[in-house]
């Protein structure tokens, strides 16, 4: 039936309705949640406190890369491999994808690959983490460390950051807390994952 045709008052479809928004919950509830957004957005520390709050591991997309190479992120990107780690980088995300639901960090790069958006959307809870950019230039001395793509000037990092933005607008929800205050980005995270499901 085409969901659209179904009218409030027609008891049938209100059933079914309500029937498909309970699978819908089901479904969130069986998905893995993706936190995605740029450097330095408190990915990995929210998405601890998060797995830890829904007692599901939790699972870092730059610490399994690493793990599986015995190489840093620093040293995958040397010699202008970023290529080779982007490859990389999206298998070991289909490989976390496959596990059971987790909550999953991902580097602030991930979604530049289609292939890693199509399978967030279709298996993932996405959560975008924003983090402004006011709030990244001022905080750059900390976060250059052990990051390669932040050996730059700060205005090419700018124009980074807003390439950026485009890939995590598909995000199911986006939330803004101060990168500083893990505890409140969990306090809204958790807010937003129970209204949805
Ligand atoms: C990158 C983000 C980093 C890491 C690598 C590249 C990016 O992860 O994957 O340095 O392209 O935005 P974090 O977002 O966890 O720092």
């Amino acid at each position: 039936m085409n969901a659209d045709a179904q009218t409030p008052d027609d008891p049938e479809s209100d059933s079914a309705l309500a029937e498909r928004n309970s699978r819908l919950r089901q479904r969130k509830l069986d998905r893995h949640i993706a936190l995605v957004g740029f450097m330095g957005a408190g990915k990995s520390s929210v998405g601890q406190l998060l797995a830890e709050e829904l007692k599901r591991p939790f699972l870092d997309s730059d610490t399994r890369l690493q793990e599986r190479t015995g190489r840093s992120v620093q040293e995958l990107f040397v010699e202008g491999r970023e290529k080779a780690f982007r490859a990389l980088e999206e298998e070991v995300i289909a490989e976390l994808l496959d596990g059971p639901p987790s909550v999953i960090a991902l580097g602030g790069g991930a979604l530049m690959s289609e292939k890693t958006r199509g399978a967030l959307k279709k298996r993932c809870f996405v959560v975008h983490l924003h983090v402004s950019w006011a709030e990244v230039k001022v905080s750059l001395a900390d976060l250059r460390r052990g990051r390669p793509l932040l050996q730059r000037p700060a205005a090419e990092i700018h124009e980074l950051y807003l390439e950026r933005q485009k890939t995590y607008r598909d995000a199911d929800v986006r939330i803004h807390v101060p990168r500083d205050n893990s505890a409140s980005a969990l306090k809204h995270v958790l807010y937003a994952i129970r209204r949805q499901g």
